[in-house]
């Protein structure tokens, strides 16, 4: 007798969510390796929060990713966060083994692999980081793993830049620079980098400062990595102006990506497709710029 096959699900836990194109991209994934499962994206209010991660220890579901604004949240409602989900407080995966309901935070494996598949050496560089969110969060611990030796961080509220220092433990020298260009200690952060990081949203489609880079192009040098976090427009003005100046760019697309081929390979223990993914990931995003 052969056992009954079932269509597992995984979850994608966010509010919106319908913006999201990690379905389309896990889907391609799942269907190219012959997975029996559907990624769906569940739009939970805060409120439901706790009974969608109930829904979640069911032998149907194989785990799920958790987006904003649930990344935090979700925490105190599952079994057994990693240590790399408490160094960054944050939860973006989480996987159903028998009930029992694990969590990580693939976020900073898929800044680490972004950028050595752009080929970048972290071990001992100096990156500055703009921004000081939840992202930056990520982007610190991941500089901490891969043994950089200096973390300044450019933020325009000095307090959340703060908040960031004890991430980087006793090995990365953690400093400050207000976000002004202006700013002697800003300008030459930017310069001596090896690495510079934009974790803000200036400079992505629809928000706030769509046409703007918060580090100026005569900042930039050639032999250093730009890294945008955001990822539509694929190429935006912080990207644009590095790479006028002669600096490597690396776009957010990679980050999305490898973040979530880190959550396949939990959730299935398979080697997840990458050019599949990014193959659908780059048709999702160009289908929705039609659409708008
Ligand atoms: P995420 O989770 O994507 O990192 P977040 O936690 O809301 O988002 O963090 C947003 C970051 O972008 C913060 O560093 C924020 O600066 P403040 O700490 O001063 O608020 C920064 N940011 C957002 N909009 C910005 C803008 N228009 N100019 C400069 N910085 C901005």
């Amino acid at each position: 007798m052969t056992a009954a096959r079932r269509t597992r699900t995984i979850a994608l836990l966010g509010h919106p969510v319908a913006h999201s194109i990690s379905p389309r991209f896990q889907q391609a994934a799942l269907d190219a390796m012959g997975v029996d499962a559907r990624y769906e994206a569940w739009d939970v209010e805060p409120v439901d929060l706790p009974g969608a991660v109930e829904r979640l220890r069911s032998g149907d579901l194989m785990g799920a990713n958790v987006t904003v604004p649930h990344k935090v949240a979700v925490f105190r409602l599952v079994d057994r966060p990693d240590a790399l989900a408490e160094q960054v407080g944050a939860v973006n995966t989480v996987v159903n083994r028998a009930g029992v309901l694990e969590a990580t935070n693939t976020d900073v494996a898929g800044i680490l692999r972004s950028l050595e598949g752009a080929g970048v050496a972290l071990k001992g560089a100096r990156v500055a980081l703009v921004g000081a969110g939840g992202a930056a969060r990520a982007v610190v611990v991941a500089m901490r793993t891969a043994g950089a030796s200096r973390v300044t961080v450019i933020n325009r509220t000095a307090e959340n830049a703060a908040a960031l220092a004890p991430l980087g433990g006793v090995d990365v020298d953690m400093r400050y620079a207000p976000l002004d260009a202006e700013d002697a200690t800003f300008r030459s952060a930017i310069r001596t980098a090896d690495v510079v990081v934009q974790s803000t949203s200036v400079g992505m489609r629809h928000g706030p400062a769509e046409a703007e880079t918060p580090v100026p192009g005569d900042l930039f040098r050639p032999g250093q990595v730009a890294f945008d976090l955001v990822y539509v427009p694929e190429r935006t003005p912080f990207l644009a102006a590095a790479e006028a100046a002669g600096a490597t760019p690396v776009g957010g697309l990679a980050m999305l990506v490898h973040q979530g081929a880190e959550a396949f390979r939990l959730w299935t223990g398979m080697e997840p497709p990458l050019d599949v993914m990014f193959t659908a990931a780059r048709a999702a995003l160009a289908a929705r710029e039609h659409s708008t």
